[in-house]
């Protein structure tokens, strides 16, 4: 393989220049401590690091970041570390949606900019993985991705607690008076014991999973838990790899195909992953200039049964998939189906990492005989109700529920809501329909609020899932019959906005439907009498994103495709 040479790389420009520029650029190198023996002749590798006070599941990457700088001098680079924006599930309000493509371009930017030759991105937590990817798809310098790694397992009282997933199990417990507050309180110290990101299938380990299968990550890096020696012995691996990444010249746009777009799909669907997975592929497809669309899961959702038994599709936590094997496991269980000569970062073949890879646990990853669900978690749906498509995740809702027709109680917002979701003077019963709009890309940002509460009145009878449909997000931990991301959203002036109590909803998953049944002629009098709701959006940011954001089925994506303008 032909390799660079120093005077190729872009650092040589600025630290090997002869005139004043690259006096001004050694000078200042100098001026943090480094001497020329300490950079001249090596690449110049960034250090992306999302770690942050406010992001818990990143806690450990001042450390971890470490690590990496370990195996980048180690293989003969300069490494330099730079702080990004952090996007930490937990804190951030209205949601960390806002934030991905913001994130996104400072990753792009910030390469772009500055006197790198490659990049390790260490991210994790939910939007940070698709936002660090979007931003190395579009400069296409050699990138390697360090996965924060999930946290250990929950416990409590001999239950295993999972993040998210469990606090709203929970929660409905102490609703329905089956636990007391103190018990619930214990919980709180309990489920999240150490650093990394939620160890359910959420978002968070989708995403990094989904980094694994497109081959950005080294085999097996994804599964590690982050407490672990190997996490560590992981994270210089990359260290090390990115100094010849560099040297091959080996970038993005040299091993991510529509082949690699494919298998994250397959891999999506096998592990029963987040319902945010189909958004940020398809943001991801668009940096990389790949056509995907919300209608390619569903030409493959059938043919791909959930393999892994996780929560909250299953019983299990990654700690327990990691010690099955972790993803490598799961993939060669499902070898058949993957395009198997995708390229990889470590420079191997997708076939070449599988080889050797074995699984330690039929529970926890399953054989294809005995899956968790025989087809594919999520599936799209199109629709009087969602004329571009929406999305339910099978593999978490109710099975009674998945051909139902219910009266709508409809929720102009969130906040709506949770005010009147409690009063007695709704009629609402288990067969209803429980409607938010005002919650999608325009009108708030695209929050999490998806999983709206069961009522605790039907709680206290022992109902614990009804219909529930809305053009916001869901938390990858969350569960239930939700239909989410209906596009276009009611913000824009989509068919959700004009939803009246009463009306008669049909979710038809097995005809990939969702169906208002209202007539055309009484729609066109609502639409023309329809004014928007949603808030003016605050600050500089949330203004450009309201302006220029896209809607689900294209990504939620801020201008991703600028010279077309096309979403
Ligand atoms: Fe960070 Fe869930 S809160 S991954």
């Amino acid at each position: 393989m032909p390799r660079k040479t120093y005077n190729e790389l872009r650092s040589s420009q600025w630290f090997a220049d002869p005139g004043k520029a690259g006096f001004i650029h050694r000078e200042r190198i100098a001026q943090a401590g480094y001497s020329k023996e300490d950079y001249e002749g090596r690449p110049a590798i960034g250090v992306f690091s999302t770690w942050s006070e406010l992001n818990p599941c990143h806690i450990h990457f001042r450390e971890r970041a470490e690590d990496v700088k370990r195996g980048i001098w180690a293989a003969g680079g300069f490494p330099l570390e730079v702080p990004c924006m952090s996007l930490g599930e937990p804190y951030m309000k209205p949601t960390t949606m806002l934030y991905r493509d913001l994130l996104a371009m400072e990753v792009e930017e910030n390469l772009r900019a500055h006197p790198l030759d490659g990049v390790v991105l260490m991210g994790g937590c939910d939007k940070t993985t698709p936002a660090m990817l979007m931003g190395a798809l579009a400069m296409d310098l050699p990138t390697i991705f360090v996965p924060s790694g999930p946290m250990l397992t929950g416990r409590w009282r001999g239950h295993t607690l999972g993040s998210g997933t469990d606090a709203s199990r929970w929660y409905d417990e102490l609703k329905a008076g089956n636990i007391t507050e103190a018990q619930y309180k214990e919980m709180e110290t309990a489920g999240a014991r150490s650093a990394g990101h939620c160890q359910t299938m959420g978002t968070a380990s989708t995403m990094t999973s989904l980094a694994e299968t497109m081959g950005f990550t080294l085999p097996g890096a994804a599964s590690i838990p982050a407490p672990d020696s190997r996490h560590r012995h992981m994270a210089s691996a990359c260290g090390r790899r990115v100094v010849d990444l560099v040297w091959e010249d080996l970038k993005p746009s040299d091993f991510i195909t529509p082949a690699s777009f494919r298998n994250a799909m397959i891999v999506l669907l096998a592990l029963g992953g987040s319902t945010n997975g189909p958004i940020h592929l398809i943001a991801m497809a668009k940096r990389a200039g790949i056509p995907l669309e919300l209608e390619d899961f569903n030409a493959i959702a059938d043919a791909v049964p959930v393999l892994a038994n996780i929560k909250p599709s299953g019983e299990y936590l990654m700690e327990d998939f990691f010690d099955a094997g972790g993803l490598p496991a799961l993939m060669a269980r499902i070898a058949d189906r993957l395009d198997l000569n995708a390229q990889t970062v470590n420079g191997r073949t997708l076939k070449e990492n599988l080889e050797g890879a074995e699984n330690f646990n039929d529970d926890v990853i399953r054989p294809l005989d005995n899956p968790v669900s025989p087809r594919g978690g999520i599936v799209a749906l199109k629709g009087s109700l969602a004329p571009d498509g929406c999305i339910i995740k099978v593999s978490a809702a109710s099975e009674r529920l998945l051909q139902h027709r219910g009266k709508a109680f409809v929720f102009e917002d969130r906040e709506d809501a949770f005010a009147r979701l409690n009063s007695d003077e709704l009629d609402i019963d288990e067969n209803s329909v429980l409607v938010l709009r005002n919650c999608g890309p325009v009108g708030r940002g695209l929050p999490e609020w998806g999983m709206l509460p069961i009522p605790d009145r039907l709680l206290k009878k022992g109902v614990r899932d009804m219909v529930r449909i809305s053009d916001a997000r869901m938390s990858g931990t969350h569960f239930g019959t939700v239909v989410l991301h209906i596009s276009p959203e009611s913000a824009v002036g989509g068919p959700l906005a004009l939803v009246q109590d009463g009306d008669e909803i049909e979710l038809d998953v097995k005809g990939r439907a969702l169906t208002l049944h209202v007539s055309e002629e009484e729609l066109e009098k609502r639409r023309n009498a329809w004014k928007p709701v949603h808030p003016e959006p605050e600050g500089y940011w949330r203004g450009l994103y309201a302006a220029r954001v896209s809607q689900c089925d294209t990504g939620a994506c801020v201008d991703c495709n600028f010279a077309e303008r096309s979403c």
